[in-house]
């Protein structure tokens, strides 16, 4: 027999409790307004699901304004700068000399405890393990969705708003009616190897590769563990790779008349991370609104995930504050059409690094020259530098 849901009642209903969930919970509970956030993998999942990890200053700031905690400002490290190399030689660009900017290296799953430590901290209502089935009457002032909790009870949220926080697998995103989306996307054909390292930092900023055997990319976590990822086929067999291979790898595509070493150890993780441009639009139906990796996705390249769903949440948290403290649903309304400007802004960036930094397998050879020309038009010119900059480390907030 069918079980009769238990009714919730909640201003907000958020579902997805990643980072882009939690930070609209944290922010919307601080104006008192009330939220539910259900989230299908239980916390050490998502602890354990290694992502990029850099944070614009704005993002940092959302985290440390807002109350949710200092350990970004003691943790994490601030860069201000990257490396680019391609011809085996360095190209450093200095952040704060071109656009008096810096970002923060902290790992997302970090951003994502800290998150979740400050949500159990001020009573929110997180759920894990909850899976949501069923959204109902987001063309209505009173959507509802359904969930079942880890024990198989059911539940009915009656909510003012949905908000899709759910991933880029996002079951809210799907229940958009056909008639009203259009979806954008590019596939790659390549992905990022991903792995750390127990190792000492190899360079001072982050190495961004191109070289005749693919991209890398030298990241950081700590001093005593590291980050690195190297182009592949999306279909690698990670557990096809010895430790000496992936090295060997690696330093192929850092090699250079310099003499570059990268500092090796032991490595714990191993996994591939798949390449995908994807925009949802609009990024609302009605009465559900879609924030983050649900919305859209941008390859790794630029680190503009997390960030793109940071500012996704303060445009919708000003929204909604708006609309609960004097019922007027203006800003509700220009929310999709106010956050897909800074989507697609970021898409273009995504993109464009992806494309300048990679040589697909088999690729033209003219492609892979040009894609040099490019880096040597970049980086030769303070222009195209501070192009680069402005980019990666964040346009302004609107
Ligand atoms: C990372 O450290 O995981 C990372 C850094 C920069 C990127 C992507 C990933 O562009």
């Amino acid at each position: 027999m069918a079980q009769t849901p238990r009714i919730i009642k909640t201003k907000v209903g958020i579902i997805g409790g990643g980072p882009a969930g939690l930070m609209l919970s944290h922010l919307l509970s601080k104006s008192g307004i009330d939220n539910l956030v259900v989230e299908m993998r239980d916390h050490e999942t998502i602890r354990n699901t290694h992502r990029a990890g850099i944070l614009e200053a704005q993002a940092v700031k959302m985290l440390t304004e807002s109350g949710v905690d200092g350990r970004v400002l003691t943790d994490g490290d601030e860069h201000a700068g990257i490396d680019l190399r391609f011809n085996g030689e360095s190209h450093p660009l200095d952040f704060r000399d071109l656009v008096d900017a810096t970002v923060t290296l902290y790992a997302q799953n970090e951003v994502f405890v800290d998150l979740a430590a400050a949500r159990q901290r001020d009573g929110g209502d997180v759920r894990y393990n909850c899976e949501v089935t069923e959204i109902m009457d987001m063309e209505t002032s009173t959507p509802k969705f359904r969930f079942t909790d880890a024990e198989g009870t059911l539940f009915e949220v009656h909510a003012d708003v949905i908000v899709g926080a759910d991933g880029s697998r996002s079951f809210a995103r799907r229940q958009m009616p056909d008639t009203v989306r259009k979806d954008f996307k590019v596939a790659y054909p390549f992905a990022w190897f991903g792995i750390l390292t127990e190792a000492p930092k190899s360079s001072p900023e982050l190495i961004y590769a191109n070289s005749p055997h693919g991209f890398a990319l030298i990241s950081q976590r700590s001093e005593t563990v590291q980050r690195m990822y190297f182009q592949c086929d999306p279909n690698e067999d990670v557990n096809a790779w010895s430790d000496d291979q992936i090295w060997s790898e690696l330093q192929k595509r850092v090699d250079g008349p310099d003499n570059f070493q990268l500092k090796t150890g032991k490595i714990f993780d191993k996994t591939v991370l798949g390449f995908r441009s994807f925009v949802r639009e609009p990024l609302s139906h009605g009465r559900m609104f879609l924030i983050g990796d649900a919305g859209h996705t941008v390859p790794p390249t630029g680190a503009k995930g997390l960030n793109l769903a940071f500012a996704d949440v303060k445009v919708l948290f000003e929204a909604l504050d708006s609309f609960f403290s004097t019922g007027s649903d203006k800003l509700l309304g220009g929310y999709s059409d106010l956050a897909l400007k800074r989507v697609w802004k970021a898409q273009n960036f995504s993109y464009w690094m992806t494309s300048m930094l990679h040589t697909p397998v088999n690729a033209d050879p003219f492609m892979a020259k040009r894609a040099l020309g490019e880096l040597e038009t970049v980086t030769s010119s303070r222009y195209g530098q501070q192009y680069l900059a402005e980019s990666y480390t964040g346009w302004p907030h609107s």
